[in-house]
């Protein structure tokens, strides 16, 4: 199956910046110059406590807020913590799981990561689930079995009718925040490596379920980026906090 059967996403995240206020600041100027058509979904990942503010201003427009993180259980004792169910009551659509960034400083494990997907997915929202290796493992050329070990071990026990609302973002560690980029072949190779992998658990579901690429996209390298075959959209985090930067990624063809 060619890439236009899959619609293409991008999705922004902010990780921890910008405050309620600022959210609404930049929504508001977003609302403005944002894309109109449909040829692809639009995500903004954003903190926690700035979902209200996200939602209510791009409340009638085909923006859909995420959150960057959830806990797995349904509730209970776990200060600090925050529900799927909170989210999607909250008006999420999306949540960000296993970032490298939750890996390497909170503990995110493969394990957390997939009981995370599931209770996501049970409450019908839209898993956006990193995968990357780390610098030292490319080197070692390691690249595709650790992330197709990641993508299994995240997808493990999700039904096939799932399994497409299920959207995967390969990350190389190495590529977040520093300005380096996977060349344009080598992420897509990857890319189809991770897509092999869960044609293995899911058959030709494979084929409907978005893969997209993240670690220093911008304005500039979007096109050679999304113009491979296996790259079905963006996680952008730097270039998705300027309001006309995000507009420029998505454009990235116009
Ligand atoms: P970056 O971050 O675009 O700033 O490299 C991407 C991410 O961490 O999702």
């Amino acid at each position: 199956m060619n890439r236009k059967y899959r619609k293409t996403v991008i999705a922004g995240n902010w990780k921890m910046n910008k405050t309620p206020t600022e959210t609404k600041a930049f929504m508001t100027e977003f609302k403005t110059i944002m894309p109109r058509g449909r040829w692809c979904d639009v995500a903004l990942c954003v903190p926690a406590v700035c979902i209200p503010a996200a939602v209510r201003t791009m409340r009638e427009t085909r923006i859909g807020i995420g959150a960057e993180n959830c806990n797995a259980n349904a509730s209970g004792a776990y200060t600090g913590e925050i529900a799927a169910n909170m989210l999607l009551d909250a008006g999420c659509k999306y949540v960000i799981l296993g970032h490298s960034e939750r890996r390497q400083y909170f503990a995110e494990t493969d394990e957390t990561v997939n009981k995370k997907v599931l209770k996501v997915l049970a409450e019908g929202l839209k898993p956006i689930v990193c995968v990357g290796e780390s610098l030292q493992q490319k080197q070692t050329n390691i690249t595709n079995e650790v992330v197709c070990m990641q993508t299994k071990a995240a997808l493990c026990g999700v039904s096939p009718a799932k399994v497409t609302d299920v959207v995967i973002a390969y990350e190389p560690i190495w590529a977040i925040g520093t300005g380096m980029t996977a060349t344009a072949t080598d992420a897509n190779r990857t890319i189809a490596a991770i897509r092999a992998a869960i044609r293995e658990l899911f058959g030709d579901a494979a084929d409907q379920v978005r893969i997209l690429y993240g670690g220093s996209m911008n304005d500039k390298n979007a096109t050679e980026l999304m113009s491979q075959p296996e790259i079905d959209g963006g996680l952008i985090g730097g270039a998705s906090l300027v309001a006309e930067k995000f507009e420029k990624v998505i454009n990235y063809h116009g």
